[in-house]
């Protein structure tokens, strides 16, 4: 029998299938279709200090391959997520990862102080934010930044803290060893790429923000590529996401060295998909007599 577990940080995970961040909401809708415990973890949608109420619409574009979007993290703040969402979450059986997103470096840290007097698991840096107090460049552009940024939380954080990576960067290893120099527990990666579509008959970007995330089947092999560099840069572990749509790309995305991985704009076509994956994962496991998902792990043998 091949064990699907895992455990990063201290943390038991059922399987390695974590629905990511701002696909999965806060589980409620996703409930009527499976019990949560079907799955790893939950990353919950992203949640600021105080609530958002969003970009204005449209703020999805399809694309060839995925999606574009610039949602504008709408969320209801994290006291009401303390107060109402996580108690419920927490009755489902599954590991709870609380992402936190902000736009000043003290933004984050309350909400990291706040958090860790809770029953969450993990701790989830979206450093793909801009910063205000440095004219609007984002937190995770570049190493100083992300090293001063998880520093900083690190200092508040008394949960294990995982750091999720822009792939909107020249070298994505240099980043993660900022991060993980500076505290991070855990890498995950990625967000999304950033891009644009324009309507050519009003010559107006589709996206009412003019440009959004990337996401979907169609950035897989950055993914893979950027987590297979990264793998090879730090000690800790990544948990690896961008496209992952079918089992095959689960066991690729773990080839490349991720120890779990997120599932997320799949979501939206089909929303077993994570329980799918991992089924099918169980099977080439079991096929190919691997025993622990760890042994998948970074397994690539990279041509010399
Ligand atoms: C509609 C939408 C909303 C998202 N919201 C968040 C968010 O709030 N916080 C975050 O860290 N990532 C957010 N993401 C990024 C995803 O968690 C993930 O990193 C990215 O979509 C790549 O994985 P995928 O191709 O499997 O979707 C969002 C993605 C989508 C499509």
């Amino acid at each position: 029998m091949s064990d699907l577990s895992v455990k990063i940080c201290g943390v038991n995970f059922n399987n390695p299938l974590i629905a990511a961040s701002g696909t999965f909401g806060f589980g409620r809708e996703f409930s009527e279709f499976y019990p949560l415990e079907k799955i790893g973890g939950i990353s919950c949608k992203g949640i600021t200090l105080k609530e958002r109420f969003g970009n204005l619409p449209p703020r999805i574009a399809e694309t060839e391959g995925g999606i574009l979007n610039a949602v504008g993290l709408q969320n209801p703040g994290v006291d009401h997520f303390i107060e109402y969402d996580l108690p419920w979450l927490k009755e489902q059986n599954t590991v709870i990862i609380a992402n936190i997103a902000g736009n000043t470096v003290e933004d984050y840290c309350a909400m990291a102080e706040k958090l860790s007097d809770t029953d969450i698991d993990f701790v989830e840096l979206n450093i793909s934010c801009p910063n205000v107090k440095s004219g609007g460049v984002q937190f995770g552009t570049s190493c100083e930044s992300v090293g001063n940024i998880t520093a900083e939380v690190k200092k508040y954080c008394k949960k294990p803290l995982m750091v999720k990576l822009s792939p909107n960067v020249t070298d994505i290893a240099e980043i993660a060893k900022s991060a993980e120099f500076n505290g991070a527990d855990v890498i995950s990666m990625i967000n999304t790429l950033t891009g644009m579509r324009i309507d050519i008959n009003s010559k107006r970007p589709i996206i009412r923000n003019n440009t959004g995330g990337m996401s979907g089947p169609a950035v897989f092999p950055v993914a893979v590529r950027m987590v297979w560099q990264v793998y090879n840069a730090v000690n800790i572990p990544i948990i690896g996401m961008g496209g992952i749509s079918k089992w095959q790309d689960a066991v690729e995305m773990l080839m490349a060295g991720a120890s779990a991985l997120q599932i997320g704009t799949v979501l939206f076509n089909d929303p077993y998909a994570p329980v799918k994956i991992n089924d099918g994962l169980e099977k080439f496991m079991e096929d190919n007599k691997i025993s622990s998902i760890s042994q998948l792990t970074g397994s690539v043998i990279p041509w010399e």
